[in-house]
C-alpha cells in the first residue's frame, strides 16, 4: 500500500485517547457535555490560555465550528470577511452562505489578512443600509496553505478589528501546528487575549473527532449553547470528546504532536531545498507545497499519495504534503531517498 502524504487526518488516533476511552468505557456519565472529562478539559484549556472568564465548547467537526460560529456571531445582515483561500469558502459548501451571511474575499496569495487587505473591504461597504455590513474577520492559523501568523500581525489584526467593531474569529483546525512552527512566535495566551473566539482543531492533531470553541469575548459566550444544539452538534455523548481533549491537553501532548508532524514535514522540505526546489509558499508547518516536475511528480506517485494542487507550467506542477502526528520516519527517508537519486 501507498504511504499517504495526502492529509493529518489519515490514521485513528494517537493510543492516549483509545486508552482512556476503553479505560472510561463503562462509567456512567451525565449526557450533552456535562461528563466530568469534558469539564476537566475546559479547565485545562482555561488554565493554558490563562483566561478563566473564557468559555469553551467542544464540537466534532471543523466546518460545525466555524458555522455554529459565525452563524450564532452574526445578525441577519452582517457578513464575514474572508482571505480568498479560506476554508469557508472554498471547501465547505457555501455551509455560511447557507445561513443567510455573505462572505467576502480578500484575494490573497500567502493566505493572511492584514489590516491593510481589509481597509478597502470597509469602505466599499459604506452604502448604509444598502450593503451588508462587513462585522467578522475570519482567518486561520496554520491557513489552508501552511503560513502563520506572527505575534506582531496578530496584535495589528487584533487592534484593527477592535478599532473598526469587528469581530476576529481564528478558525485554529491546525492550531497546534501553527503554534509549534519554529518560526512562530505566538502563544496560545495571546491567542486568546487577541481574538474574540477560535477554536483547537483535534481531528488534525491526534483525535479521533472533534474541535474545542474557545470564546474569549464574554458578550458572544450568552446563549451559544443554543446555537449548537440548534445546529445538531451537540452530543449526548459529549463524553467522546471531553475524553479526547482531556487526554490533549495533559502533558502538552497536543503540542508534542502537532510539533512532530512539523518535524517530519521540515525534514522534506530541507532536503528538497538542498536540491534547489522551489515551494509556492514558504511554509514551516506540516503542510508543504513543493513545485515539481511531472516526470518526477509521477515517479514519486509510484510510492506516495499526495494532492498535485497547482499546475505551474506544461512541466511543473506544485504539489501539497501534509504529515502527521503519526508520519514515522521510514517514509520521510524513503521520499527524501527519491528525491535525492532523481534530482
Ligand atoms: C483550516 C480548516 N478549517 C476547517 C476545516 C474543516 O474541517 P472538517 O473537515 O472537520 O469539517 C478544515 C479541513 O480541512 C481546515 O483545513
Amino acid at each position: 500500500m501507498k504511504f499517504s502524504f495526502k492529509n493529518d487526518y489519515s490514521e485513528g488516533c494517537h493510543p492516549n485517547i483509545l486508552q482512556a476511552l476503553l479505560q472510561h468505557n463503562l462509567d456512567q456519565q451525565a449526557g450533552y457535555g456535562e461528563d466530568e472529562y469534558s469539564l476537566q478539559a475546559k479547565e485545562l484549556i482555561k488554565e493554558k490560555i490563562k483566561n478563566p472568564n473564557s468559555e469553551i465548547y467542544f464540537v466534532s467537526g471543523g466546518t460545525q465550528a466555524n458555522l455554529i460560529v459565525i452563524s450564532s456571531i452574526l445578525r441577519p445582515y452582517q457578513c464575514a470577511v474572508s482571505a480568498s483561500t479560506g476554508h469557508i469558502l472554498n471547501n465547505e459548501t457555501g455551509a455560511i452562505e447557507a445561513t443567510g451571511h455573505k462572505i467576502l474575499s480578500i484575494e490573497k496569495e500567502d493566505g493572511k489578512l492584514t489590516p491593510e487587505d481589509i481597509i478597502p473591504v470597509l469602505e466599499g461597504h459604506r452604502n448604509v443600509p444598502h450593503q451588508v455590513m462587513p462585522k467578522l474577520v475570519y482567518i486561520s492559523n496554520s491557513t489552508e496553505l501552511g503560513t502563520i501568523y506572527t505575534l506582531k500581525e496578530l496584535e495589528e489584526l487584533s487592534n484593527f478589528c477592535k478599532e473598526n467593531n469587528l469581530y476576529l474569529f481564528m478558525d485554529g483546525a491546525r492550531m497546534g501546528h501553527g503554534l509549534t512552527s519554529e518560526i512562530s512566535n505566538l502563544t496560545l495566551e495571546k491567542v486568546a487575549e487577541l481574538t474574540d473566539v477560535f477554536y483547537l482543531g483535534g481531528t488534525k492533531n491526534g483525535a479521533l473527532i472533534g474541535e474545542a470553541i474557545v470564546i474569549n469575548n464574554q458578550e458572544l459566550q450568552q446563549d451559544f449553547a443554543f446555537n449548537i444544539k440548534q445546529k445538531g452538534a451537540l452530543l449526548a455523548k459529549g463524553r467522546l470528546l471531553g475524553i479526547q481533549f482531556l487526554e490533549l491537553m495533559k502533558n502538552d501532548l497536543y503540542f508534542d504532536l502537532a510539533k512532530h508532524a512539523n518535524q517530519q514535514a521540515m525534514k522534506i522540505k530541507n532536503a528538497m531545498k538542498e536540491k534547489g526546489v522551489q515551494f509556492l509558499s514558504d511554509t514551516y508547518t506540516n503542510q508543504i507545497f513543493p513545485i515539481l516536475s511531472n516526470h518526477l511528480i509521477e515517479k514519486l506517485s509510484e510510492k506516495f499519495e499526495f494532492y498535485v494542487w497547482k499546475k505551474i507550467d506544461e512541466d511543473f506542477s506544485a504539489i501539497r504534503l501534509i504529515t502527521s502526528w503519526n508520519t514515522g520516519d521510514e517514509p520521510v527517508n524513503d521520499f527524501i531517498k527519491i528525491i535525492k537519486t532523481e534530482l
